[in-house]
């Protein structure tokens, strides 16, 4: 199946040339649009997650996910600035590995998306449960999160996701100054977070520093568990490369805005989840028999109510970790803030990654891989109704069941074996095509990518076993969906590319 039906990179720019959007995102905004992808739950939310995993180790996870993220970035840039056009690591891999794998790589990348935005959802929820709570307009408990996180349904999650796909049907995706006052919020929120906390950060804090070690594969624990999940926090730099066709000298731009917007958050967290874990501390929860618990299991949920109960506050138990930090060090006020950034700024990261989501679903319609249907633009608003609709629903049922660190690690496993197949692509092209131009190269391209892949299988094989499990379940239910669809009516192979 490998290297069969083929697209020639030459033929994808033309088919995207045919259906072009207009090119006016300059550097700046393409960085800002990445800032405004990448910041959300995993800083605002997951922190509290790499502490029970790793205890005051997940700064060493923060570091170990930002590595290989930027390993990642480097080897993406290439084939961005070559191909500049929509469907990121699907397009790429279609033209370099062939249709197949292409398909495969786009099913797993409505993991990275379209359960990405699930999460962001679910982390939504956790600050605005928070700030009714701190206003006295507290939902149920059973309302405010899913079954297996102590709750039953999670409203606000569910519908914070049918709210955004409203807006993403009417439109409103187009708004970049909307998104630039986003940003300025979420990292004026971080800013402040770190003013306040980090003066704070005392010694103690830190020791034992490895309370639950390095962790081993498929445990879903430990500092490298924690940085498969914390690489979420990361993900959402190509979302820079879906703009591809909206960019002006997308050669130059998209690598600048692609590791600019990656180096910007990279310091922030490392600030932050400093200041946390020095601030507060990060003691993990551990089973009667000295394991630590797994985040998002109810054996975790019900830990966490014990130790509630007892009236212990712990940071690996909140929903809203950043508010909490900044309410236990005695600032109520600002705690509420960060809340409040947090609930105005995560919407759009639920916004980026539904649009990314159905940008791709697009391009495998235009290719004939899925039915025409979800290429359908509508014809008052001009988006892509059918296919953001069907993917809203879709993501505000998973929000409202699952929780947030469950649904970000199943994202991180569709976007780890996505970056794997970019890194593979780069080198194979570098051999196949040697003398296409190269607008961006990836420095000393035989050792990045080479690591790129290692990094992200260490992190795949380092998620819990039930997540690497969904991930073939999900790809073999893609497999047999492309044997039974996309193979017979592939535009490709039928000679039909340019007739959509
Ligand atoms: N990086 C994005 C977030 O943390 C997906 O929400």
């Amino acid at each position: 199946m490998l290297f069969q039906r083929v697209k020639s990179l030459d033929q994808i720019l033309e088919t995207a040339e045919k259906k072009s959007l207009k090119r006016q995102l300059g550097p700046i905004q393409l960085t800002l649009l990445g800032v405004g992808a990448i910041i959300g739950t995993g800083i605002f939310v997951l922190t509290a997650e790499a502490g029970q995993k790793a205890g005051p180790a997940m700064m060493v996870a923060f570091v170990i996910a930002a590595v290989v993220c930027a390993l990642a970035a480097l080897a993406y840039s290439e084939l961005a600035a070559m191909v500049p056009v929509s469907g990121s690591a699907y397009t790429y891999t279609y033209g370099v590995l062939g249709e197949s794998l292409a398909w495969v790589v786009g099913w797993a990348l409505v993991l990275e998306y379209a359960v990405a935005a699930g999460a962001v959802g679910v982390g939504w929820s956790g600050y605005m449960n928070g700030l009714l709570k701190s206003a006295g307009m507290a939902l149920p408990e059973f309302l405010r999160t899913g079954p297996y996180d102590g709750g039953a349904f999670n409203l606000l999650a569910f519908l914070i996701v049918l709210v955004v796909t409203v807006l993403l049907v009417i439109g409103t995706s187009k708004s970049a100054k909307v998104n630039a006052v986003l940003v300025m919020i979420k990292v004026a929120a971080l800013t402040a977070f770190i003013i306040i906390a980090l003066p704070a950060a005392k010694d103690p804090n830190f020791h034992p520093f490895l309370p639950t070690g390095w962790g081993s594969p498929l445990g879903g624990i430990g500092v490298l568990g924690a940085a498969a999940s914390i690489f979420f926090a990361f993900v959402g730099f190509d979302a820079v490369s879906t703009a591809a066709e909206e960019t002006t000298n997308p050669n130059r731009n998209i690598p600048i805005g692609l590791i600019g917007s990656l180096v910007v958050c990279t310091i922030f967290y490392m600030l932050v989840g400093y200041a946390a874990v020095g601030s507060v501390g990060s003691t993990p929860m551990f089973a009667a028999d000295g394991s630590a618990l797994s985040p998002g299991t109810p054996e975790m949920a019900a830990a966490c109510q014990a130790a509630a109960a007892k009236g212990m506050q712990m940071l690996v138990c909140s929903k809203e970790p950043l508010a909490f930090v900044l309410r236990q060090l005695g600032f109520q006020t600002m705690g509420n803030l960060i809340g409040l950034a947090a609930a105005l700024a995560l919407p759009s990261v639920v916004l980026m990654m539904i649009y990314g989501q159905t940008r791709i679903f697009f391009t495998m319609s235009r290719d004939g891989l899925l039915p025409p249907i979800l290429a359908k633009v509508h014809p008052t608003f001009n988006t892509p109704h059918v296919v953001t609709i069907l993917t809203g629903i879709a993501v505000s049922l998973f929000a409202a069941m699952f929780p947030v660190g469950i649904l970000a690690d199943i994202s991180n496993s569709g976007t780890l074996f996505a970056f794997m197949m970019v890194a593979v692509g780069v080198m194979i092209l570098r051999v196949k095509q040697p003398n296409r131009p190269r607008p961006f190269k990836t420095p000393l391209v035989w050792i990045v990518c080479p690591l790129a892949i290692i990094g992200c299988l260490l992190l795949f094989l380092n998620l819990s076993m039930y997540t690497v499990g969904l991930f073939f379940g999900w790809a073999i239910i893609g497999l047999v969906v492309y044997y039974l669809y996309g193979y017979r009516r592939s535009h490709l192979a039928n000679g039909t590319s340019h007739s959509d």
